[in-house]
């Protein structure tokens, strides 16, 4: 899915408003970082279903809904908050550093997937 392993500085903190979401191009890796009350999570940026940009859904909780077509995914599993949705997204390790966000895109990990090594 991407080039780029390890701990990668990707944004200041700051750069993130709570409760949204902003897309990074890392690598060939498009993520999408979400920011909720101090804590930063990465899913990838692809909504399953037809592509949807996920960060630029509304943020409600730690769910995140796609702005196609409503489907919603819990940005701590990936996984849909309706069993009868199709797919996940990727879930990425995420840290803050110095006021600053790093993404482990080599430990990308969606459900019912091993971790990539
Ligand atoms: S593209 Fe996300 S719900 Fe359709």
């Amino acid at each position: 899915m991407n080039a780029v392993r390890g701990w990668t500085p990707i944004t200041k903190a700051d750069n993130i408003p709570l409760r949204e979401g902003r897309a990074v191009l890392v690598g060939d890796a498009e993520i999408a970082i979400f920011h909720l009350e101090g804590r930063y999570l990465t899913i990838e940026n692809k909504c399953p279903h037809k592509g949807g940009p996920l960060c630029d859904g509304i943020v409600s909780g730690t769910k995140v809904v796609c702005p196609l077509h409503g489907q919603r995914f819990d940005l701590e599993t990936g996984m849909p908050v309706l069993a009868s949705q199709p797919g996940c997204v990727a879930i990425f390790p995420t840290r803050v550093d110095d006021g600053v966000v790093f993404v482990d895109l080599g430990g990308a990990c969606k459900a019912g997937e091993e971790a990539a090594a």
